[in-house]
């Protein structure tokens, strides 16, 4: 009832709705003196460190395989060099974000670079070890199931590749009210704290894993430890 109630509220809705809330979030992230001062006045974070967490796409060697999940309305092609030879898979579970990634891509100039993908973060239609980068920005706290999601990121890295993104952190009570909203419209899942994040890279293997907070964002960086070589 109050979710269906919340859902007719203009901008909510779920993603698959491509809500007038997200066009507004892509807008902040491509403006970044106004959206950055919507983001230090709402959520206290500073957006600067999303650029600087994409800009780890555009450093990657000719030939890498990037997953970008979920590419939302592709905030982080950003982070994509025009001719950059790498393959770069944008992955989302709703057609119109990925349709909203394209679009992106196209004034980009981007459009070659980019192949589009349906996909469900705890069912990824990947190979084990595939990708050289995985990054997920502002998308744990959207998954129904962040552990799952965090299992299938790390299975489909390569050993040595890095795992990088962001996530609405529930550690402070100050943003309570945002998520409890977000989680009604649907467009929230249960969202994780940075200790359950931590545990959770530590069981499928993500190390030398560093998280910088930002307000109500943390970031985050790992990379998968190779596997041992058993003894003969
Ligand atoms: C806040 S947006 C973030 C997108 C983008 N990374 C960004 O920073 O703008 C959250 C996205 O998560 C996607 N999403 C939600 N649940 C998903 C799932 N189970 N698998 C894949 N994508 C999902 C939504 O469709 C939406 O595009």
């Amino acid at each position: 009832m109050i979710r269906s109630v919340v859902s007719r509220v203009p901008g909510l809705g779920g993603w698959s709705d491509d809500p007038l809330w997200a066009t507004f979030y892509d807008w902040t992230v491509e403006h970044p003196r106004v959206g950055g001062a919507v983001w230090r006045a709402g959520i206290q974070s500073d957006l600067r460190l999303l650029y600087r967490a994409a800009s780890e796409i555009g450093r990657q060697p000719d030939g890498s395989r990037i997953l970008d999940i979920p590419c939302g309305g592709g905030v982080a092609l950003r982070g994509l060099k025009p001719g950059q030879d790498v393959e770069y898979v944008a992955a989302d579970i709703a057609q119109a974000m990925l349709d909203r990634t394209m679009r992106a891509a196209e004034e980009r100039g981007l459009l070659d670079q980019v192949n589009p993908q349906l996909a469900d973060v705890g069912d990824l239609p990947f190979e084990d070890d595939s990708f050289d980068l995985v990054v997920t920005f502002t998308g744990l706290h959207c998954f129904p199931d962040p552990a799952l999601a965090v299992i299938e990121m790390a299975r489909v890295l390569k050993p040595g590749g890095v795992l990088t993104g962001s996530a609405l952190l529930n550690d402070s009570l100050r943003y309570a009210g945002l998520r409890k909203v977000g989680r009604v419209a649907g467009l929230l899942g249960p969202g994780c704290t940075q200790h359950d994040l931590e545990g959770w890279f530590a069981g499928q293997g993500i190390a030398d894993v560093v998280i910088e907070r930002s307000g109500a964002i943390g970031y985050f960086r790992g990379v998968k430890r190779a596997a041992a070589v058993e003894p003969e």
